[in-house]
């Protein structure tokens, strides 16, 4: 067996960016099943670049993007999705003007979607609560989770989360940390972009610091916790 094979995502010497100027500089990282990988860097280190790269978003990329051992380079995003690639991008993407139910629905390519969204709603019992609310009433945590389970519909392999606990309240921002720790448990690795440093490579395995689009420092999440190049390099956006 390779390496690849092993590899629940792999990102090979990964370029690219959104016109002429390069944003990701050369990114190699790699992401084992069940593991939950933190990517840290300061404001534009290239971090949601880097997941829009992994999803499919990013208009110019080179370099080699595997899932299971499959180049994925030119699948476009819907079909990384049906492969098992959730996204939860920066902006939560929900339909304000549908009900909570209805974000679920309209998710495309889920085989037994009554009995999905029934799972969903046990680890969200908020959103079972308001499935007939319509999502632009609620609020930012409750939009969040709905975001989740939007991504989670598919039963993916691999989430990608970027900045999940931005614009929450700290009651909030344990409690999603808390959330993204299970995940694994439900069958989902997650690549975990994160400005909250400390709080991200404490529920992690391994973490990853971008710098100029490169990654810095990459290693365990306990030895990072531990090193002064690693705090200095996000100072300032830990939390
Ligand atoms: N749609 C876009 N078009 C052109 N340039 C972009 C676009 N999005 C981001 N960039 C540029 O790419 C660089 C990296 O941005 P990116 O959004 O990846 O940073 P980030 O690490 O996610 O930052 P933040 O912590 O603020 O979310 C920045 O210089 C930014 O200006
Ligand atoms: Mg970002």
């Amino acid at each position: 067996m390779n390496a690849s094979a092993l590899n629940l995502l792999e990102i090979r010497d990964v370029r690219g960016g959104y016109a002429e100027v390069d944003i990701l500089n050369g990114i190699d990282l790699a992401l084992t099943p069940g593991e939950i990988l933190t990517v840290a860097g300061t404001n534009g280190a290239g971090k949601s670049t880097l997941a829009k790269a992994v999803v499919g978003l990013l208009p110019r990329v080179s370099g080699e993007i595997r899932f299971e051992g499959v180049v994925i380079n030119a699948v476009p995003t819907e079909k990384r999705a049906a492969l098992g690639i959730g996204y939860v991008p920066q902006v939560a993407n929900i339909f304000p003007s549908l009900s909570v139910q209805e974000n679920l629905e309209v998710v495309v390519g889920v085989t037994n979607a009554r009995a999905r969204m029934a799972e969903l709603f046990d680890v969200f019992p908020a959103l079972a609560e308001r499935r007939r609310t319509r999502a632009g009433a609620m609020s930012g945590g409750e939009r969040q989770q709905l975001a989740y389970a939007r991504a989670l519909m598919t039963r993916p392999r691999l989430v990608v989360l970027d900045e999940p606990t931005a614009a929450l309240s700290p009651m909030l921002v344990a409690e999603t940390f808390k959330r993204i720790e299970a995940l694994p448990a439900m069958g989902a690795s997650v690549l975990l972009i994160e400005q909250r440093a400390r709080q991200a490579l404490a529920i992690s395995h391994r973490g990853a610091i971008l710098d100029g689009g490169k990654v810095a420092l990459e290693g365990p999440a306990s030895t990072l916790l531990a090193d002064e190049r690693a705090a200095a390099l996000y100072l300032g956006q830990a939390h």
